[in-house]
């Protein structure tokens, strides 16, 4: 089951998320995450070149038993040769992370591949040259899918999933990305920790959606499950889901997930879903 986990680092370079109140994860504890994750049977990371410092705080690590993956940033405006900014990227990608090959590059913004032609075979190219092995796209909404695969094919797709967004499972995109053999990483199984927020430590932005979130609790309550656990069995319970990717803000976090892993099959999940993009996609909370 935890070669299933693979680690998220958007908090190791970025000072982020609802429920981060110990801000970017220090270096000790780094560290300490790597050297356990490893012990565990946990090898992939995935970072991207847009989480600050991230690449070069792993680098610094020396982690050359992971499989990493990082993500391309949106292509810039100005960008006069598309193979030399994907070349460029990498290398300094590879250059930070202190590794001589990825697991796998995805684009950040998959659109880019349709509005920049050439995008797609520089991707390739890479593949080609050895310094990666999978190339993919990570993306917000399955719709990005219905639009971009039966033009284009990837080795990996990141999507998100946790107990309310099962819009990668409900849209039929699971199975079908599973039957194309196609390598799937979930992230967001927490939903940047809002699930597990007690009641009283929930931003009133998210009242408006008090129905869903008393469903959630009472089933907490009632199950005397671990939030933490439940979460992490919801996309584990997919056989199809090659990695599902965790974040944590500290070694604490990181511990608390490996037990939970470790108790995982006493547990139940729920059926709630909530549809509204504006509760499921983290980039549209507002809070004032
Ligand atoms: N016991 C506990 O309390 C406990 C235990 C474990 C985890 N947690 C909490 O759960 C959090 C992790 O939640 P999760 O695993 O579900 O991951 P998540 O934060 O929902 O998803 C990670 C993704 O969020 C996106 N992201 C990065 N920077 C962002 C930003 N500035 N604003 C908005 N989104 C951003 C990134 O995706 P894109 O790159 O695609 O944007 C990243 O891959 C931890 O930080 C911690 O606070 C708490």
């Amino acid at each position: 089951m935890l070669s299933r986990i693979s680690l998220g680092s958007a908090q190791f370079g970025l000072d982020y998320g609802i429920a981060n109140s110990t801000g970017k994860v220090k270096k000790s504890e780094l560290r300490l995450i790597f050297k356990k994750a490893l012990h565990c049977g946990i090898n992939t990371i995935d970072t991207a070149i847009d989480y600050e410092d991230s690449e070069s705080n792993i680098g610094d690590l020396k982690p050359i038993k992971f499989n990493i993956v990082t993500k391309l940033p949106k292509v810039p405006s100005n960008c006069i040769n598309i193979g030399d900014w994907v070349k460029d990227n990498v290398s300094n990608s590879l250059k930070k992370l202190n590794v001589p090959s990825l697991y796998g590059i995805l684009l950040h913004r998959p659109f880019d591949i349709k509005k920049y032609k050439d995008l797609y075979n520089e991707l390739n190219k890479i593949k080609e040259s050895g310094a990666v092995k999978k190339i993919g796209i990570s993306i917000y909404s399955p719709s990005e899918l219905d639009d971009l695969l039966p033009t284009y094919q990837f080795d990996l797709i990141q999507t998100p999933l946790n107990i309310f967004d099962r819009r990668i499972v409900d849209s039929g995109w699971l199975r079908r990305l599973s039957d194309l053999g196609i390598e799937i990483h979930t992230r967001s199984c927490f939903l940047q920790g809002l699930l597990l927020l007690k009641k009283h430590e929930r931003p009133l932005f998210f009242d408006r959606w008090s129905n869903i979130f008393d469903k959630w609790d009472s089933f907490l309550l009632e199950s005397n499950n671990d939030p933490v656990g439940v979460c992490l069995k919801y996309p584990l319970s997919f056989k199809s889901i090659n990695r599902v990717i965790i974040g944590v803000d500290g070694y604490k976090q990181f511990n608390q997930i490996l037990h939970n892993v470790d108790n995982i099959n006493e547990l139940s999940t729920p059926n709630i879903k909530a549809n509204d993009y504006k509760l499921i996609n983290p980039s549209e909370w507002v809070f004032k």
